[in-house]
């Protein structure tokens, strides 16, 4: 059957401009809440592997907790509520629900959480933003978030001050973030994403517009001080900052991340924070 509307008669979407400018807290939570639920089904195409269904990896460089051990030895993290932020389509908790674990996966966008739901293994899901957390004081005994939710809110320490709410007295929050030393190269996996081509300091955000201006993705950068200040802002203690090396096994590019760059430059960068 023909279909009604030819795709040449549709209007064309035209490209968004990427820009530098200010977004706020709801600018980049709408427009990331947006982006996430238009490109999930194509991120899952192009990542689903590499992450697998229950693997908990903390970036592209492909550390894995199972050798990291951020959130504790693996034997230790059996019975223990955890909170993920940003779980996409919540291979990480499924792979702490291996491990004996209660996690939860938190998520701004539906159709991630509808890829978790996809995937499958019973892992309890909510839909809210990282910056308002739908849960009672003192919920979990751990929080993790791997490049989930902090490299694209406005306000970090809003987001560390609600995770140290629902953390235990002794918990963790380990999480994810492109390493800060990243922006001041173009993301390019090729030779020409060697070359500083801005400040490192120029903390003014990367937004995608559409013809009317409005953000339809919006990433933060903060330098590594910031990141610091942030964690201790939010009242907890910084107690490992892991700037994962490229491995010889990896061969496999994502975005801007690659082997060539990788070997010279550090490309994620995690912060292992404890609640006393
Ligand atoms: C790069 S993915 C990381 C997820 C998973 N670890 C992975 O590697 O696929 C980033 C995730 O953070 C989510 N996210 C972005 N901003 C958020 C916010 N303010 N609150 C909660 N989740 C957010 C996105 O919807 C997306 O699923």
């Amino acid at each position: 059957m023909e279909p009604i509307i030819q795709e040449s008669e549709l209007p064309e979407t035209p490209e968004p401009e990427a820009t530098r400018r200010d977004a706020g807290v709801t600018e980049s939570s709408r427009a990331n809440r947006g982006w996430w639920d238009r490109n999930a089904d194509d991120y899952q195409v192009e990542h689903g592997t590499f992450l697998g269904d229950d693997r908990f990896v903390w970036g592209p460089e492909g550390l894995d907790e199972v050798e990291a051990e951020l959130l504790g030895p693996p034997e230790e993290l059996a019975g223990k509520d955890i909170l993920e932020i940003g779980a996409g389509a919540a291979q990480c908790s499924r792979w702490l629900a291996s491990q004996g674990a209660r996690p939860v996966a938190l998520d701004l966008s539906h159709r991630q959480l509808q890829h978790a739901l996809r995937i499958g293994g019973g892992v309890p899901l909510v839909e809210a933003d990282a910056g308002a957390l739908p849960f009672a004081d003192g919920s979990f005994d751990l929080a993790c978030s791997a490049y989930g939710a902090l490299p694209f809110v406005a306000d970090p320490v809003r987001v560390l001050k609600d995770v140290h709410r629902v953390l235990r007295p002794g918990g963790r929050f380990v999480f994810s973030v492109t390493h800060p030393m990243r922006w001041a190269f173009p993301d390019e996996p090729g030779p020409e994403g060697l070359s500083v081509a801005a400040s490192y300091f120029d903390r003014t955000p990367y937004v995608e517009q559409d013809d009317q201006g409005n953000a339809v993705y919006v990433e933060h950068h903060r330098t590594i001080g910031d990141r610091v200040r942030d964690v201790v802002a939010g009242g907890f203690r910084l107690v490992d900052l892991v700037e994962p090396e490229w491995p010889a096994w990896n061969t496999q590019e994502w975005g801007g991340w690659s082997p060539l760059r990788g070997n010279l430059i550090p490309g994620s960068a995690i912060f292992v924070c404890v609640r006393d």
